[in-house]
């Protein structure tokens, strides 16, 4: 029988949530409250796009919870242009983030990867504008041949374009969103200070033998996400990460309803809410001998990355027990 204990930390912080609408908000914003802020991605329908998307989504969220800060996230589209970033800037957003087509869930942006460096002068603005660029870092569709890529190597095939948006846009804030492979791992702690990624707990504790037959059929839709688990060696370099600064907890809370996850071809989304993220990621962190990082990874380097004061010291720490993984 394992041994359980606790360890007590400052607020942590979800650099990485998708908080839905409607029904589904409400379902599941409680177990966001556990956080001491939440970044909300904006991949609702219509998605956050503008100013005013991004008051009617503040206003749905607060109105659920009136105690809730949610940091909203505007959604980069084929139409945002400078004046969108400004307004969206003087609306308090601090985020843009960038879902390609084809990618994932939702990504409703209307821009591939290969199309993203026409998008160059409007990211200038969100490098002027002093915004946080955050990518979901996917290459779906091979431009040179037109099929599609395997599930497993599109955020490799990515690499590319996210080395020329770091190399065009120095010091512009960039963040890798739930970073999956080693490559990729390697790659960002090469970049400098202002490049970063996040971590999910999913992605350290699951592999792709979690949601792949040997056939390559999803077995457990439940772990289906984009980008997709993948191989141990994946799993290990992407969970000794923490030990880096670079480095800090996202965890792509994405619930979907069984309807969706249960069909012929189901949404990728893992349901990841707090109260079994946290003690996932407390428990890989031991058993990698990592623990004493625990507290930066969830909790300061997420606020220091967005510029946000760092929780308070004594007011409110948090209890988790260390309890068995169960998903
Ligand atoms: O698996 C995912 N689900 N990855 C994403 O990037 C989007 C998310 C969602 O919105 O369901
Ligand atoms: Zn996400």
């Amino acid at each position: 029988m394992k041994k359980l204990g606790f360890i007590i930390i400052r607020k942590p912080f979800s650099a990485h949530t998708h908080l839905r609408q409607g029904k589904e908000l409400a379902d599941v914003l409680p177990s966001s409250n556990i956080y001491g802020a939440v970044v909300c991605m904006g991949n609702i329908q219509p998605p956050v796009s503008d100013f005013q998307g991004v008051r009617k989504y503040r206003a749905e969220i607060i109105r659920q919870n009136p105690q809730f800060l949610p940091i909203l996230t505007l959604m980069l589209t084929k139409d945002t242009t400078a004046e969108t970033l400004k307004r969206a800037r003087e609306e308090g957003i601090r985020v843009v983030k960038f879902m390609p087509d084809a990618a994932t869930t939702n990504a409703l942006s209307g821009i591939t990867l290969p199309d993203l460096e026409k998008f160059y002068p409007v990211i200038g603005e969100i490098k002027r504008l002093n915004m946080i660029f955050s990518g979901h870092w996917e290459l779906a569709v091979d431009p040179k041949t037109g099929k599609e890529i395997p599930y497993s190597e599109r955020e490799e095939a990515a690499l590319p374009y996210f080395d020329k948006l770091v190399k065009a846009f120095p010091n512009m804030n960039i963040i890798f969103e739930h970073v999956s492979t080693a490559a990729a791992v390697e790659f960002i702690k090469a970049t400098p200070a202002n490049v970063a990624a996040t971590i999910t707990a999913h992605h350290i504790s699951k592999t792709h033998k979690d949601v792949f037959g040997a056939d390559g059929k999803i077995i457990d839709p439940h772990y289906f996400c984009y980008p997709v688990l993948k191989k141990e060696g994946d799993r290990l370099a992407v969970a000794s990460a923490y030990a880096n600064p670079k480095f800090f907890f996202g965890p792509d809370d994405a619930p979907h309803p069984k309807e969706r996850k249960m069909g012929d071809k189901p949404a990728g989304g893992i349901f990841s809410p707090a109260f079994i993220a946290l003690p996932t990621v407390l428990e890989v962190c031991e058993e990698l001998g990592l623990v004493e990082h625990f507290e930066r990874f969830v909790s300061l380097r997420g606020p220091t990355f967005y510029d946000l004061q760092p929780p308070p010291e004594k007011e409110s720490r948090s209890r988790y027990c260390r309890q068995r993984r169960q998903y």
